[in-house]
């Protein structure tokens, strides 16, 4: 089986549940608060190894009892940890979310998951196979984004990046990865123009996620893989969940139009439980994909 390797963050949500959100200056009280595993690579490799995928993580956590709780949670998922490293001079990463009116907001503190290296990386991946999958995301130092994007493209191997959270980006890396799978927000912020002023320059490459709308790529035309509705409890985790499919999806072979529609549904059915794994399925679920 195809390897998955996920570069990439690792944290702990703070999650609060609120009606609303506060205004400037405002204290409210809210409904009720929880803690859980969370952090874009951490998703993306709980969601890929659920569904069967052979993962390993690559990235770093604190030398605390959050770095703990991410290890613990790895391990439970059959995500292999030995790439993530663990350092004193930082704490663990954290997310801080609200949800509230039928959508989350999140603002990350990095902490340890900004001490991934270059070096850890390009250890990492001279040890990789020739057929092994790297997923990434916006969550670690840009330098070994950069870095990661431009080893894997030298060592030819398939990458599927997922520039999210946003950050400023040369377009040329774009072209080097396998695949990018921006949301429509995402498009915005990386080229000024919406999807369809650009989809057709990344052919079979750029996936743009739609939300219950599904997902579109364009192979000589605008291909739309329809999402699957869903009874939503929490979105968080749905674009991670995504990702993580799509990698398991390519690794055992299917067409990129069967690969999406398989991510589209594991995504469905991972916002019909709260927090960012809550709802992620098992392969056992995804029986008629
Ligand atoms: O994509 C959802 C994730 O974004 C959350 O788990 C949180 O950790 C933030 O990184």
């Amino acid at each position: 089986m195809r390897e998955i390797y996920v570069i990439g963050s690792a944290s702990i949500d703070l999650v609060v549940k609120s009606d609303r959100r506060p205004l400037k200056g405002e204290t409210i009280l809210g409904e009720s608060f929880f803690m859980t595993t969370g952090g874009k690579g951490s998703n993306q490799a709980v969601s890929a190894s659920r569904l069967g995928g052979k993962v390993k993580m690559v990235g770093a956590v604190g030398a605390d009892d959050f770095g703990q709780q991410i290890l613990a949670n790895f391990r439970e998922n059959s995500v292999d940890v030995s790439n993530v490293e663990s350092v004193t001079h930082v704490s663990s990463g954290t997310a801080h979310i609200t949800l509230s009116e039928d959508d989350n907001s999140i603002i990350v503190v990095p902490g340890a998951n900004f001490a991934v290296t270059t070096h850890q990386v390009a250890q990492v991946l001279s040890e990789a196979a020739e057929d092994a999958i790297v997923v990434l995301q916006n969550e670690i130092p840009k330098d070994v984004i950069l870095f990661t994007i431009d080893k894997c493209y030298e060592l030819g191997l398939t990458t599927i990046y997922n520039p999210a959270p946003f950050i400023e980006i040369e377009l040329d890396y774009l072209k080097k990865v396998t695949y990018f799978t921006p949301n429509e927000t995402e498009v915005k912020e990386l080229f000024g123009e919406d999807y369809e002023e650009v989809i057709q320059d990344y052919p079979n490459k750029m996936i743009v996620t739609l939300g219950d709308k599904g997902a579109v790529f364009y192979n000589g035309q605008l291909v739309n893989v329809p999402g699957i509705k869903a009874d939503v409890v929490d979105t968080t985790g749905a674009g991670d969940t995504f990702n993580g499919a799509l990698a398991v999806a390519l690794s055992e072979g299917m067409a990129l139009d069967d690969a999406i529609l398989f991510a589209n549904k594991a995504a469905s059915i991972s916002v019909t439980g709260l927090g960012a794994q809550g709802g992620m399925p098992y392969r056992a679920v995804m029986t008629d994909v």
